[in-house]
């Protein structure tokens, strides 16, 4: 049974299915107390462990919410709380967790962490965000802005600020399917070069450009994120503001796009930091549907990885 590791590690078909699955899951609920359970209950009988070595709201509640809806069971486990954070092997955790669970979902630091996980688990592994990347949260984005402006496929996606975990899977995207995408933020914050690499070879335009102003002209979606994300130093955090300061998501900078483009943030956001309020609760801001949309793209991605 497949992992869901990482966005460039599924293939195209897989992750355009997935979404039409959460798409379809997500209208047949339209209107339904939340607590109602799907009417297939796919995971009836099966257990989710979910794990958090690092603070969590959104992915946290989506995935347990997410598990129940479809009838299953879920147990969420901190890393400090765990035989892990005292010294018991990742790769010895994930061979007791396969004989108890038939899923786990792990939020971690390291990547590495996070493929021991899956090379000794002998169930699926879902990456719920480590340093390197946050594939759920993307594919909740793809979903979110197919639901209001149809195909992604083609549109150019502006990510402002620091070049980041989530920024990363966004590449990945990029390449899977098929928009071009156009990074600016200052030069120390670039993605790394495997990713930028990664869209352009699967036919992305890629572009780094530092002038906020010229990024965003002809933009169909504006993304930023944290100037400060959790594994990154705290002392980080002076240097790290007047670096980004410019690269703020304001209105005077939405304007400059094309005058349908959306706004997305996975949040938590760091309100007239990265971005001004206006631009938050403002028409472009899709933000909370992108929230509500890791649910159902998560569901979707459950049942990928089970064969449901
Ligand atoms: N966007 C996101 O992953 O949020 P949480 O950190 O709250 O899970
Ligand atoms: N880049 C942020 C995303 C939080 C969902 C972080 O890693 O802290």
């Amino acid at each position: 049974m497949p992992s869901f590791l990482d966005l460039h590690t599924t293939s195209p078909a897989d992750l355009r299915a997935m979404i039409d699955t959460a798409r379809a899951m997500k209208e047949a609920r339209a209107g339904l107390p939340r607590g109602t359970p799907d009417a297939d209950q796919p995971l009836a009988g099966r257990m989710v462990a979910l794990i958090f070595e690092k603070p969590s709201t959104r992915t946290r509640v989506s995935f347990d919410v997410g598990v129940r809806q479809m009838g299953g069971q879920t147990m969420v486990l901190s890393g400090k709380e765990m035989q892990l954070g005292h010294g018991e092997t990742i790769a010895d955790t994930a061979r007791v967790l396969s004989r108890y669970v038939d899923l786990i979902m792990i939020r971690t630091f390291e990547e590495d962490t996070l493929k021991e996980m899956s090379d000794y688990a002998t169930v699926p592994v879902i990456n719920g965000l480590t340093n390197r990347t946050h594939p759920c949260q993307i594919m909740a984005d793809v979903m979110t802005y197919e639901e209001h402006r149809g195909p992604i496929k083609g549109k150019k996606v502006v990510w402002a600020g620091d070049g980041n975990n989530v920024c990363a899977s966004f590449l990945h995207a990029a390449g899977q399917f098929g928009f071009d995408f156009t990074f600016t933020g200052p030069q120390t914050l670039d993605p790394e070069d495997v990713w930028v690499k990664f869209a352009r070879e699967k036919g992305s335009t890629v572009a780094i450009e530092r002038d906020p102003f010229k990024a965003v002209e002809g933009a169909d979606l504006i993304v930023t994120d944290t100037w400060v994300s959790m594994h990154d130093p705290e002392s980080a955090k002076e240097r790290r503001h007047n670096q980004l300061r410019a690269y703020q998501v304001t209105q005077e900078l939405m304007n400059r796009a094309n005058p349908d483009a959306l706004f997305m943030h996975c949040l938590p956001a760091h309100r007239n930091d990265e971005v001004t309020s206006e631009v938050m609760d403002g028409p472009a801001s899709v933000i909370f549907d992108e929230a509500e949309n890791r649910l159902h793209a998560q569901k979707a991605v459950m049942r990928w990885c089970l064969g449901l």
